[in-house]
């Protein structure tokens, strides 16, 4: 089949990268030039495992190209999908002009029957506004060519792209033509031979699923978090909570992984953006707003934390930070905690020195140089000089630690953990002080 992809983002990437490689034609087509002729020289510019492999690959054997002719990329494939941006409004609503700016492209340079695929995480409605928008630019042209929108939202976590887009759990596509149904179906095929994971519903359906699906799993991360919080102070450990309720096939145990808050692309920008059509249409989401109030108050928890350690007496003191990237896996640091702990460090004057094994340079790239930020090469190097820990990111380089070290290398023996990485009992053996999310010292002592 012939596909053409705009955007060569991270969703238009994967995707282009994965269709190529089971011997579709795809052009990959963006406004960056710089984007385009990096990609065409064979480099990557994000990080995500699996991804480089898949683009050498695929572009040498020539099924997958990268353009800034969008004319000649309308024309060349039967499917074109909308992998463009959908940014937060400063309203927090999803800003559509990427897509839509798309859907006039395609309108303007269409000359036979095309499907236009929303990939991108778009709002309810957003189908008939790409349909009207083709329709539009055909009509200043005074052409009838026939086309068809449909919805096909991504599930892809960042760092487990590749295997998600290849052993999903499921292909959404949002359609009610019979020919959409067909094109998907010999599309996705390759990917879709050991049970059927293609599940087409209507237009508008696929798109709330999309939204519906975050949600629900940030809900449970802000729930676990704030029962987190419960255990803190009704003296009980969130660890075994955890194990006690999942347990529970019909609770289950992912994502109830207490923390210090969720971030990325996805999370806080669709739970923002389905709580913003709710209130839209006049019916206020009430439990989809509170689990974005739930996480804002999480972020700022490891703050919290190391206020109290130190009697609120942060101001000159020197913060060792593992983990900047929002989770492991990845160099993404949109809506990371690190940063909101970070930012509420500068402002009460203390210093960070931090380490993560990817994120290092988005850091630079977010924050430039400042004189109360170091970023270390290694994280030992973090630990020179410094008052305390405290851990954001849960990579696997960081579960092992030798305590004693540590207890004699930091000025005071205080780790703030904010992804419940050890047994507070091994940290405390060592005769440090383990603040942790719902466990550890973070635990008051209650009176019967
Ligand atoms: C998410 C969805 O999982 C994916 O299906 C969707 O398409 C895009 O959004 P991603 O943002 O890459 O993917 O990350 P994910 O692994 O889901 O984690 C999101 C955030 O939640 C991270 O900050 C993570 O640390 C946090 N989290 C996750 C928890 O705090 N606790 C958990 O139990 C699980």
């Amino acid at each position: 089949m012939k596909i053409t992809i705009f955007g060569c983002g991270y969703v238009g990437l994967v995707t282009g990268a994965c269709l190529a490689d089971v011997g579709h034609e795809v052009i990959c087509v963006d406004v960056n030039e710089n984007t385009v002729s990096a990609l065409k020289a064979g480099q990557v510019p994000i990080y995500e495992p699996g991804l480089e492999r898949l683009i050498l690959d695929n572009l040498a054997a020539g099924r997958l190209n990268f353009t800034t002719d969008a004319p000649e990329a309308v024309k060349f494939g039967l499917l074109q999908f909308i992998a463009v941006g959908t940014p937060s409004d400063e309203d927090g609503s999803a800003d559509l002009k990427y897509v839509l700016k798309v859907a006039e492209t395609i309108g303007q340079h269409m000359n036979e029957y095309k499907i236009i695929v929303d990939k991108s995480t778009v709002p309810v409605g957003t189908a008939e506004k790409v349909e009207r928008a083709v329709a539009d630019e055909l009509e200043k042209r005074g052409v009838a060519f026939d086309f068809d929108v449909c919805s096909n939202p991504e599930f892809l976590k960042e760092g487990a792209a590749i295997e998600d887009f290849s052993r999903g759990s499921r292909i959404i596509v949002g359609t009610e033509s019979e020919r959409v149904r067909e094109a998907m179906r010999q599309c996705y095929g390759p990917y879709n031979r050991q049970r059927d994971k293609l599940m087409f519903m209507g237009v508008r359906s696929a798109e709330l699923t999309k939204y519906a699906a975050n949600a629900l799993l940030a809900t449970k991360i802000s729930f676990i978090n704030e029962v987190a919080n419960l255990a803190e102070h009704l003296g009980a450990e969130i660890e075994e909570v955890r194990h006690g309720i999942g347990s529970d096939p019909r609770i289950g145990y992912s994502f109830i992984y207490p923390g210090c808050g969720y971030g990325g692309s996805c999370f806080p920008k669709d739970v923002r953006a389905l709580a913003n059509t709710a209130d839209e249409i006049g019916q206020p989401a009430h439990i989809i707003k509170a689990v974005e109030r739930v996480n804002d108050r999480q972020k700022n928890k490891l703050f919290e934390k190391l206020s109290e350690a130190f009697d609120g007496q942060l101001a000159g003191k020197t913060i060792a930070l593992w983990g900047l990237a929002f989770k492991p896996g990845t160099d993404d640091m949109r809506e990371a905690p690190s940063r909101a702990l970070m930012e509420a460090l500068w402002g009460a004057g203390a210093q960070v020195q931090a380490f993560d094994p990817e994120a290092s340079n988005e850091c630079r790239r977010l924050y430039g140089e400042r004189d109360d930020l170091v970023l270390a090469e290694q994280r030992e190097d973090t630990l020179e000089g410094a008052h305390a820990l405290v851990i954001c990111t849960e990579w696997k380089a960081f579960r092992t630690v030798d305590f004693s070290a540590l207890s004699k290398t930091l000025l005071e023996p205080i780790i703030v953990d904010g992804r419940n990485l050890f047994h507070p009992d091994t940290v405390k053996a060592a005769g440090l002080a383990y603040y942790a999310i719902g466990r550890g010292d973070s635990v008051r002592s209650v009176q019967a």
